[in-house]
């Protein structure tokens, strides 16, 4: 909930309070530099005993209410017709407006039966924005995943409030070069988590469905992050301010023709679901949903999961709920820039991403800037960011490898974990590392496995920086 203060100041206040804590402590940061060699400068191979706060993501992090937590403990274990299930089809009806739901037990899940599916080799898939999993499926099975996103997209200094939406003449002629039998679907992710979690329009969302209902094109809406991205349209589009939540997420629904979604995100609990309305759709997918899941009443998800989520979904229609994070990711990029440190901008959902391009404009793109400053970011705060740059790019069927359009390391927002102190406290050690900047260097990579090689591969600092790095801070800090 935002509150302006009596100075005119608006702030982020928690519209909860805390009633579970977990402990967490700061290592030193002679210890911090040997857990990250140890991960090979790969903060996904950090152990949490080593962090001070866990950044990395929002997938499956997110603070779950008391509700929630209490549904779990009337979770209907069955294998077959639980009705706990039964609760979560009824919450995406009342809330997404879907008949039918498809559980499965998380995002990529629902990713892989879609491909697997819609997808044939030769065909093209447009989408606002790619992610990881998405585009590896999509692709495994012989498709080519189009990004058609507007030229603002990739601007990572912009005001332009709906970065997240697709190019609709890009889209039209991509329809005219493949001819719309080779365009199985078109998807539309809720907060391009991939380029700084910027939401579509509601407009441009009608556009995408007019255009691709022409040509008998369906819409598919990845909806992990789809309270988010309510939540912006809500603040910037003209017509919203006075919707609620619920009634803008039921607007993007009812244009969906298929959505899916991480349950990790917005729903904050562990799982994934296909929902639909269309008859021949489910029909289609339900028998192989057994094959790689579960039975179709708990889709490889836990029924405590399953509970948890019925509660989580019709949790996210409120307001303070959906902007939980979206109003801490601004107010800690609003501090960043005041301290003149690169961010994405405008703020979107997820989480806050500091432009590594802008930050170490030294580093090439095979140097990894991103990679270099989520390493850095840990040895001087013991926050782990996430990569999101080159590191996170496949490499090509030459098996060359792919410069990232962006670089960025992306500091989530898991809902109602962290408080103001935290976000103080991560963005004085950031920009006192962007006082620091030129000491930071490339990684150079020892392990690279032969797919999302962001995982488990592992690298080293170029020129011992790391050390030259900490040397800096002990100077300044001692040893935290
Ligand atoms: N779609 C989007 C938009 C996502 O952000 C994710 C996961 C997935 C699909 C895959 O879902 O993890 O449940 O299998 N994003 C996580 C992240 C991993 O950290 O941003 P999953």
């Amino acid at each position: 909930m935002l509150i302006k203060l009596s100075d005119g100041r608006e702030i982020p206040v928690e519209s909860h309070k805390v009633r579970i804590v977990q402990k967490i402590q700061l290592i030193p940061v002679t210890e911090r530099l040997r857990a990250i060699e140890e991960a090979g400068y790969n903060t996904f191979l950090l152990r949490t005993r080593d962090l001070f706060m866990d950044m990395l993501t929002d997938s499956g992090t997110n603070a779950m209410s008391d509700n929630q937590l209490a549904s779990m403990m009337v979770a209907d274990d069955a294998y077959a017709g639980s009705e706990s299930f039964y609760k979560l089809a009824s919450a995406v009806k009342d809330v997404f407006g879907f008949e039918y739901s498809l559980p499965a037990h998380q995002g990529r899940a629902a990713e892989h039966l879609l491909a697997k599916l819609f997808i044939k080799p030769g065909d093209a898939i447009p989408m606002n924005y790619h992610f990881t999993t998405t585009k590896v499926h999509f692709e495994f099975l012989g498709g080519t995943v189009y990004e058609i996103y507007t030229d603002e997209a990739l601007k990572t200094e912009s005001t332009v409030p709906f970065k997240g939406n697709l190019d609709l003449n890009k889209f039209q002629d991509l329809i005219k070069r493949y001819g719309p039998d080779k365009v199985p679907f078109v998807r539309m992710e809720a907060t391009t988590n991939l380029i700084g979690g910027q939401p579509f329009s509601l407009q441009n969302l009608r556009d995408v469905k007019e255009i691709a209902t022409k040509h008998g094109i369906p819409l598919f809406v990845d909806g992990s992050l789809i309270s988010e991205n309510a939540y912006l349209i809500k603040q910037r589009e003209p017509g919203y301010q006075d919707k609620s939540i619920q009634e803008i997420i039921s607007e993007i629904m009812g244009l969906a023709d298929i959505m899916y979604l991480s349950a990790r995100k917005s729903c904050s609990v562990r799982g994934g679901l296909i929902a639909t309305n269309n008859k021949a759709y489910y029909d289609k997918i339900l028998p192989w949903l057994p094959v790689y899941e579960g039975f179709s009443t708990y889709g490889g998800m836990s029924t405590k999961e399953i509970e948890a989520m019925a509660v989580g979904i019709r949790e996210m229609t409120d307001v303070n709920v959906a902007g939980s994070s979206v109003e801490f990711v601004k107010y800690f990029a609003e501090r960043l820039i005041a301290k003149k440190v690169p961010v994405v901008t405008p703020p979107g959902g997820l989480g806050c991403h500091v432009d590594a391009k802008r930050f170490l404009p030294h580093l090439t793109s095979f140097q990894y800037p991103a990679g270099a400053l989520t390493a850095a970011i840990y040895l001087v705060s013991g926050i782990r960011s996430m990569e999101r740059g080159t590191v996170s790019m496949e490499r090509d069927k030459d098996r060359n490898e792919v410069a990232s359009d962006l670089e960025l390391a992306r500091l989530a927002v898991p809902r109602r974990v962290y408080t103001m102190s935290h976000i103080e406290f991560a963005v004085d050690r950031i920009s006192w590392l962007y006082q620091h900047r030129d000491l930071i260097k490339g990684l150079t990579f020892v392990e690279e496995p032969p797919v999302l090689r962001f995982f488990f591969g592992k690298m080293t600092a170029q020129e011992q920086w790391s050390r030259k790095l900490m040397e800096a801070f002990q100077s300044d800090f001692g040893e935290v």
